[in-house]
């Protein structure tokens, strides 16, 4: 008996030490694959906390940490990072993380003038004390309120007739806005425009004949028809619920700003200020310097299969939601400095990926395809192999004109 007790417990200490979180907690593991989608490019408010397993102050936390966790369930999003692990090096690198644990939380800063889409997302730093509660409460702090506040039949109208999104309208009793109906509405900002109804507004309660507060109400795209939400008030099922009208999150309707569509080409970099504009930017700059001759055929020929790894490369990134911006330059024209400067090869084609902020670069030293590209900014990614720094800001050359008067 005493014998199997012990055991237990020890059983219990290992694998607590091991995994962290596991699937039964409400807390998302991140990896780099999933980080920019759930994390950066999420509408919702993200409480995200960044360890390392062998941190005693982390193993405190944990407990903690789920709890938080498990009275967020449904109105933020809640991850963990762990910063040992070799592939989230990167991203903890990026954050800037010192200490563990470090608590963070991701959130909208304020909303565009459509009152429904989030302009910003900005990253605050959770300096509380490292309990439930007090995390609970910053994380609900961050929720911004866009739900469309609908005052009169008139609004409810204007609001109704605008038929090109799918549109929810929440008929309530209560003074505030629910902070579970704020979530929503960030959660599906750009896919769903949510309002609100208060009881005192009697004639639309009385037009869309609601018995009870809460009420949710759904209007389907390109109609006006009002579909009644039976289930229960939780974030589950009112969700679950919205998932049936909602247009996919990959296509989001973005209000105000359209989104640009993939550009598969790859642009040639011309002058100091395109480069500029690439290496100091979002993401990391991928450059090609190539040799193309427009006047040699052979060189045409060569230049356009190069083209078409560059856009196999870049297409592949996009997919995959990678962090490479790229570019070429024409070497023979304008890159001769450029080439000097950051150690490249005799001969091009030559690869290399520049990151202005960091003011650190790396040549490809390997074959110049898809695969062999491939793996190299694999490894850049994944933060495997060594980066150089350099001082002196990446110049073109300069082409001099030639003069009208000479040959
Ligand atoms: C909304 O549409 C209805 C029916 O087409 C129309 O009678 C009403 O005037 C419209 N109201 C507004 C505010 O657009
Ligand atoms: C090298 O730079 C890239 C791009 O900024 C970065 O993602 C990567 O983590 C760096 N690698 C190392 C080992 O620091």
């Amino acid at each position: 008996m005493k014998f199997t007790k012990i055991f237990g417990s020890l059983v219990a200490l290992t694998t607590s030490a091991l995994a962290f979180y596991t699937k039964e907690d409400p807390i998302l593991e991140i990896n780099p694959n999933n980080w920019q989608k759930e994390v950066i490019k999420s509408d919702q408010v993200v409480l995200a906390e960044f360890y390392a397993p062998w941190c005693g102050h982390c193993r405190n936390l944990a407990p903690q940490y789920k709890k938080a966790a498990e009275k967020l369930r449904g109105l933020a999003k809640v991850v963990a990072v762990n910063c040992d692990e070799d592939a989230n090096k990167p991203i903890c690198g990026q954050m800037g993380i010192q200490g563990f644990p470090t608590v963070k939380v991701f959130h909208p800063l304020s909303v565009d003038p459509t009152g429904n889409v989030r302009t910003k997302q900005t990253i605050t730093d959770y300096q509380g004390p490292r309990s439930a509660k007090p995390i609970v409460d910053f994380v609900l702090g961050k929720v911004i309120d866009v739900v469309k506040k609908i005052r009169s039949a008139e609004e409810m109208d204007t609001f109704i007739n605008d038929t090109t999104f799918t549109r929810a309208i929440l008929f309530t009793n209560k003074m505030k806005t629910p902070v579970l109906f704020q979530s929503l509405a960030l959660q599906y900002s750009k896919r769903i425009l949510l309002g609100e109804v208060k009881d005192s507004v009697s004639d639309v309660v009385a037009k869309y004949n609601i018995e009870k507060f809460p009420s949710v109400v759904v209007f389907n795209k390109d109609t006006t028809e009002p579909i009644v939400y039976d289930g229960v008030m939780k974030h589950q099922g009112i969700s679950e619920f919205f998932d049936k009208y909602a247009p996919p999150a990959t296509e989001k309707i973005v209000l105000g700003e359209k989104p640009k569509p993939f550009d598969p080409k790859v642009a040639e970099i011309t002058n100091d200020e395109e480069l500029k504009k690439c290496i100091e930017g979002f993401g990391t700059c991928a450059i090609a310097v190539l040799a193309y001759e427009e006047e040699f055929e052979e060189s045409v020929k060569q230049h356009e299969e190069e083209m078409k790894i560059l856009e196999t490369l870049k297409k592949n990134n996009h997919e995959k939601n990678g962090p490479f911006k790229f570019a070429w330059i024409n070497g023979v024209v304008r890159g001769k400095q450029f080439a000097r400067d950051f150690d490249l090869p005799d001969m091009f084609p030559s690869f290399l990926i520049i990151n202005g902020k960091q003011k650190i670069f790396r040549v490809d030293r390997g074959a110049f395809d898809v695969e062999g590209i491939t793996d190299f900014l694999k490894q850049v990614r994944n933060g495997r192999g060594r980066n150089f720094s350099y001082t002196k800001e990446p110049v073109l050359d300069i082409k001099k004109e030639a003069k009208k008067d000479e040959l």
